[in-house]
């Protein structure tokens, strides 16, 4: 897909505030730090549209970007943040949830992982809450120039034996780096075909 255009539209605090919904959105969700802002930079090919940082928790709000006029990209708040007290924690996973349960033009989730490690107990757990409450997702597989290629092939393995332990499907999985511009393409050639599917079965987001 031609990136023609890349906007910020606006921040929400809460999944009522979020845009008009009558296009379909695609959201970047994941643990604090993992490079879902950085990801969606890298696709866009925009350096700062989404904001990034080396500390953890640097999104803290819902953030709607337009992307050619035609449809959402969506930087959530990472889960999971450590440095937090559990009732501020608490909330970012109201805020996200309510979100994701809510938002009737979200067409897919993409939940994103880090490939250096195993796969995370709290990942996992979101990934099976999202199998459970019938989201469809894809995973993501981040900051893969930080790794041989090798490993980076067994990581994935790892991961698709773990999820196999309870689901016989498994989700669409990319492999990416933001830093080395890899995978962005797949994804976005991914979300051009589910788009012009459902332009071409009229699909409306109206309730
Ligand atoms: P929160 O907003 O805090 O939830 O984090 P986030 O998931 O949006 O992560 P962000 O994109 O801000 O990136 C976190 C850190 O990881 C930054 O220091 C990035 O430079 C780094 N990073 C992100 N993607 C990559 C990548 O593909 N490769 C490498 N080497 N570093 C990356
Ligand atoms: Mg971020």
């Amino acid at each position: 897909m031609v990136i023609k255009t890349a906007n910020f539209v606006k921040s929400s605090g809460k999944w009522q505030d979020c845009p008009e919904p009558t296009i379909p959105e695609y959201a970047f969700i994941g643990r604090s730090n993992v490079g879902k802002s950085s990801l969606i930079n890298a696709m866009m090919g925009h350096k700062d549209l989404a904001k990034t940082s080396g500390t953890p928790g640097k999104t803290q709000l819902i953030n709607h970007f337009l992307v050619n006029e035609d449809w959402f990209l969506t930087d959530l708040p990472g889960y999971g943040y450590a440095k937090v007290s559990k009732s501020i924690r608490k909330d970012f996973e109201k805020l996200i949830t309510n979100y994701i349960l809510n938002r009737r033009n979200l067409v897919n989730l993409f939940v994103l992982v880090d490939s250096r490690h195993t796969p995370q107990k709290i990942d996992l757990e979101f990934i099976q809450w999202c199998g459970e409450s019938g989201v469809p997702f894809s995973i993501v597989f981040t900051k893969v120039d930080k790794l041989k290629p090798n490993i980076a092939i067994q990581n994935v393995e790892h991961y698709k034996n773990e999820l196999h332990k309870t689901w016989e499907d498994l989700p669409e999985m990319y492999v990416t780096s933001a830093e080395k511009k890899i995978g962005g393409e797949e994804i976005l050639a991914f979300i051009q075909k589910t788009n012009e599917f459902l332009k071409n079965n009229n699909v409306s987001f109206d309730e």
